[in-house]
């Protein structure tokens, strides 16, 4: 089976990148992405490409080659379900906030409306993908809608889990290092859907990169690769303080134990704690499946990775406020980064809001400077933990465009992401400015020590023993 027309639901950080990929290396498909969400379909099909809804390096240039001629966006959802004969859903499954699970378990409610969509839509056989993030056997329930609501055409349900890290998306998307597909292969049906989207894939993925395995294994593997990921972070994080306490360096274990090929090097940088719209959302939604099994030590295993993350950001701030001669109160910090991660504009569970959220606590006045976070955003996120009012976060806190300004009489410099512009700073030009003793607080681990220690900094830079 060839197909010739894509539907994909969501138009998010996945959504979006991963079907400009599809429509560059498959230019005889047509691939729709529609949203609920006008703004961002608005914002997807903006002339000027700067206002596209996402930055990712790469991204606006294959935009650029494709909208309009086989990749378009839309909010015309239903028509581009009938017109579809694969269905991508990729929406967002956040942490539940309410009832049963609160602050576990995944918030399937998207999910379940993007199938009863579908089954009320289609009047022809469908290929529907879980590109979303999903809890192990929730391709049963949505072929259970679909069945159940539908009107007797036939579905076949995929599951497609997406790899992509923000920042490096494009390059992930062109150059995975597997596809995963699963799918039913004890039926005719099935082994034909699974054919048509490996078929999709081999466009510029190598065979023997594309994996196919059963529904839930497929569904699992995705949540299991970042709770891998994301534990190895917490165990770089817990070494850092072993560090700080012992005058060894992270960065030189980190080397040293990366060059084990059982190891391997990736993922092992220090941090100010983890962040990004997944890892947690989707650790929590593991702890709660193995809890939903009545299997405690699994789920309680799991569970310290995130515990151990928000002890990196919280003794960050508490470093910070200590180092400070115990008060913060009234005095200038900037913030140089807000985004989770270098090259993103996304700023979901960023640890510059947990670490800003408890220097506000101590009432200290914060300048944040991020090379590609707006100003709204920044207050968004502090204003969604609800700690305290919308005004007195904007008599707190103010969000600086240039550099020099934001870190001007400033008592302190924390770094909370590792954009590369912050290595290339005249830091004599900032020093100068700032209020005296001058300290950096590196979260990032990403500027050079004794450098700046010549210069008359009071440098702590994480996982840096003294
Ligand atoms: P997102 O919030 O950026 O985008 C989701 C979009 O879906 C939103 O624009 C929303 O308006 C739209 N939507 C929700 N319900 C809809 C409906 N019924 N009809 C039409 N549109 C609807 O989310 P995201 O970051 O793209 O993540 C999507 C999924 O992919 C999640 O399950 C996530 O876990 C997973 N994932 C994310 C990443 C990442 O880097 N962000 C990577 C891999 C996997
Ligand atoms: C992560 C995974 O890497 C992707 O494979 C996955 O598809 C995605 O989650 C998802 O499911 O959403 P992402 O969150 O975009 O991607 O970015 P990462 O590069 O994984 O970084 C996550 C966080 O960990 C960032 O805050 C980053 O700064 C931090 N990190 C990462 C470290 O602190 N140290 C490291 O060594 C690596």
């Amino acid at each position: 089976m060839k197909i010739k027309n894509i539907c994909c639901i969501g138009a998010g950080y996945v959504g979006g990148p991963t079907m400009a990929v599809i429509a560059k290396q498959c230019p005889n498909i047509k691939v729709t992405i529609v949203d609920i969400n006008e703004e961002r379909i608005a914002a997807w099909n903006s002339k000027n490409l700067d206002n596209l809804p996402i930055f990712e390096p790469g991204l606006a240039e294959i935009i650029e080659e494709t909208r309009g001629k086989n990749l378009f966006f839309s909010t015309e959802v239903n028509k581009a379900i009938d017109e579809a004969e694969m269905i991508f859903i990729s929406v967002n499954t956040p942490t539940k906030t309410y009832g049963k699970g609160k602050g576990m378990a995944a918030d399937l409610k998207y999910i379940e409306l993007c199938a009863r969509q579908i089954a009320k839509v289609a009047k022809q056989d469908k290929i529907v993908v879980e590109k979303s993030t999903l809890p192990v056997r929730t391709a049963s329930a949505i072929k259970s809608i679909l069945d159940n609501v539908g009107n007797g055409v036939n579905f076949q349900i995929l599951s497609n889990p997406e790899f992509l890290a923000e920042g490096t998306a494009i390059q992930d998307l062109l150059s995975p290092d597997r596809v995963l597909i699963g799918g039913d292969t004890s039926t005719k049906e099935g082994e034909i859907a699974i054919q048509a989207l490996i078929e999709i894939y081999s466009n510029w993925v190598p065979k023997e990169r594309i994996l196919t395995t059963n529904v839930w294994s497929s569904e699992l593997s995705k949540l299991t690769a970042n709770a891998f990921l994301a534990q190895r972070v917490s165990s770089i994080n817990a070494m850092s303080e072993i560090c700080e306490k012992t005058g060894a360096d992270i960065r030189e274990v980190s080397k040293a134990i990366g060059m084990d090929s059982r190891i391997g090097s990736k993922f092992l940088n220090a941090s100010v704690g983890f962040g990004g719209s997944c890892f947690q959302k989707d650790i929590l939604n593991l702890v709660y499946i193995a809890k939903s099994y009545g299997l405690n030590e699994v789920a309680d295993y799991w569970e310290q990775v995130i515990i151990m993350n928000d002890y990196q950001k919280n003794r960050f701030s508490d470093n910070i406020v200590s180092t400070l001669y115990n008060t913060v109160s009234g005095k200038k910090i900037t913030f140089l980064g807000w985004a989770f991660k270098k090259d993103t504009n996304d700023t979901r569970e960023s640890a510059a809001i947990k670490v800003a959220d408890n220097l506000l606590n101590e009432q200290a006045k914060i300048a944040v400077y991020d090379p590609k976070v707006v100003e709204e955003r920044i207050f968004a996120d502090l204003d969604d933990l609800k700690t305290r009012p919308l005004e007195e976060n904007k008599s707190l806190l103010t969000v600086e465009s240039d550099p020099y300004l934001a870190c001007k009489n400033s008592h302190a410099i924390a770094i909370l992401t590792e954009w590369d512009e912050f290595k290339n700073y005249n830091w004599e030009k900032i020093y100068s400015n700032m209020q005296k003793p001058a300290f950096i607080f590196d979260g990032r681990g990403i500027l050079n020590k004794k450098e700046l220690e010549d210069i008359g900094f009071t440098f702590y830079k994480i996982g840096s023993g003294k």
